[in-house]
């Protein structure tokens, strides 16, 4: 398998396109291709889904530098600049990735754009403690934010019990670096969908077939 040798240590990514990615390996590992691999789930549902395919699991306090992370995403942009979250588990992933050697990011061609945000919002986890008052803050950053509810308007809760919250940027994020040292520095909010300079390889898949990006930094 492209990416995942024998012997390695991977991150396992959340989402839809993370579950066919997961399929694979697990098809791979029971037809003996692939061996002796360990895998670090970032959300509650990749482990079992993992655990469904027979996957070994083990936690970053056990293997604290992983070989890679493998995740999707919702939008990357020319630099390889990421929004990731949508899924529900960007504070897992974000985790994760930081402790990998590499992190290799899987879409499909529909998720590529120019300006980070323009198509998507940008998702954060905050703690539920003056959740409310963390949304007037972020409009002051120019957003639309709510916080992401569910069926019964109840906040959702993350896998580690917080709530997230949704920004939409109407011109979408013009400085990325700036908006992530923002939110970076403010008490409350846990992390923020924006994954920058953190891909060390796009792979595009659609119709037209595979390619990968790289980044030019
Ligand atoms: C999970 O929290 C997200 O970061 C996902 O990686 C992202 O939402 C992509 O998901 P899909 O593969 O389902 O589009």
């Amino acid at each position: 398998m492209r990416f995942v040798g024998s012997g390695t240590t991977i991150g396992l990514g959340s989402g839809s396109t993370m579950s066919y990615f997961i399929r694979e390996l697990g098809g791979q590992l029971r037809s003996g291709t692939l061996r002796d691999v360990l895998a670090v789930p970032t959300s509650k549902q990749t482990a079992q889904l993992a655990s469904s395919e027979g996957i070994p699991l083990t936690t970053l306090d056990d293997q604290p530098q992983l070989d890679i992370a493998i995740d999707g995403a919702d939008e990357v942009d020319a630099d390889l600049n990421l929004i990731k979250g949508l899924g529900k588990a960007l504070l897992r992933e974000k985790v994760v990735a930081k402790h990998a050697k590499s992190l290799v990011i899987i879409v499909d061609s529909s998720k590529l754009a120019p300006i980070l945000g323009t198509r998507v919002p940008l998702p954060l986890e905050l703690v539920p403690f003056a959740a409310i008052a963390q949304l007037h803050w972020l409009r002051g950053l120019g957003c639309r934010s709510e916080l992401w509810k569910d069926e019964d308007n109840e906040p959702l809760l993350t896998d580690n019990g917080n709530y997230l919250a949704r920004c939409w940027f109407e011109d979408g994020i013009v400085d990325p670096d700036l908006l992530a040292g923002h939110l970076e520095g403010r008490p409350g909010i846990l992390e923020h969908g924006l994954f920058l300079n953190m891909a060390k390889l796009v792979v595009v898949a659609d119709e037209h077939g595979v390619r990968e990006l790289e980044p030019s930094r």
